[in-house]
């Protein structure tokens, strides 16, 4: 349990808000009451979405953000403040996959991935954290993935990598601003129906998870909804698959028999 927070009146900004789950967050945001600062690396993006919001009924501001690019996010933070004057809630939430065998991704993949999905959260806390921690109220999403509590496929490290770290940081994040009054959100959904297939890399030869299907695609909406509520109520971790944390008991109870009966599945 982290800090509930009430997103009626509130002005929330996401990353990656121009599509799939940012998009849908954004929504669920707005529907809750908040005004919502949707930002993406590709603009038009960001304004689509800004414009579904407002013919909602409610209100939206839609940038282009690199959250490669520190300047990008102050420069998100200042457009934010001049038009609605504050900034309480922040999904750090674009990512990037690359795929391929362990032994041929190039540091280009790993350097990518760890960039957009690792890096953007450390850039995100310098531009944004310190306006939250003044205000003493606010509250942070981390989008990570079920990819950052358990390696599903081996043909997408750098993506395990990047999560895993995004989970362990989320929960150090939730120790240092819980007491400041600031709540913070992991979200770690298994498969969604969104566009992130549109940019995966692929280096050399990759192998589906062959454990993917066993755990049921979700539509963005439904994790919109479930971030929205997650921030409402204060809890830390979202998952949309609860098979999740059974296997994350089962794999704290006895690691040794767990990977070895996940190789053994994996066997040709
Ligand atoms: N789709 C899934 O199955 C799934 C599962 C678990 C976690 N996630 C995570 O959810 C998050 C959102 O992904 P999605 O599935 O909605 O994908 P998506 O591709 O539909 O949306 C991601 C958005 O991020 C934007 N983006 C990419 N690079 C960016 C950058 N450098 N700066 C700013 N924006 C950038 C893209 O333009 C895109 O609009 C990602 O962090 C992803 O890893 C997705």
């Amino acid at each position: 349990m982290t800090r509930p927070f009430a997103l009626e009146g509130s002005v929330a900004v996401v990353t990656g808000g121009g599509s799939g789950i940012g998009r849908a967050a954004a929504l669920s945001f707005a529907r809750r009451g908040a005004r919502v600062v949707v930002s993406d690396l590709v603009g038009e993006r960001s304004e689509a979405v800004a414009a579904e919001v407002e013919a909602a009924g409610g209100q939206a501001l839609g940038l282009a953000a690199d959250v490669t690019r520190e300047a990008d996010l102050e420069a998100l933070r200042d457009h934010a403040l001049k038009r609605f004057g504050q900034v309480d809630v922040v999904m750090n939430n674009a990512g990037v996959l690359a795929m391929g065998s362990p032994e041929t991704l190039p540091d280009e993949a790993w350097r990518r991935v760890l960039e957009v999905n690792l890096m953007s959260i450390a850039r995100s806390n310098r531009v944004f954290l310190p306006l939250l921690i003044e205000q003493g109220q606010g509250h942070v999403v981390n989008t990570s993935s079920a990819s950052g509590l358990l390696a599903y496929g081996f043909d997408r490290l750098p993506y395990v990598a990047s999560k895993h770290a995004v989970v362990g940081v989320s929960e150090a994040l939730a120790l240092y601003l819980g007491p400041k009054g600031i709540g913070v959100t992991c979200l770690c959904p298994s498969g969604v129906a969104t566009n992130i297939v549109e940019q995966i890399s692929f280096y050399g030869q990759t192998s589906s998870s062959p454990r993917s299907p066993e755990h049921a695609t979700v539509a963005a909406e439904e994790v919109g909804e479930l971030t929205a509520t997650a921030v409402t109520q204060g809890h830390f971790l979202v998952l949309t698959v609860p098979a999740v944390r059974d296997e994350l008991v089962e794999r704290a109870t006895d690691m040794e028999k767990y990977l070895q009966q996940r190789i053994t599945e994996q066997a040709p």
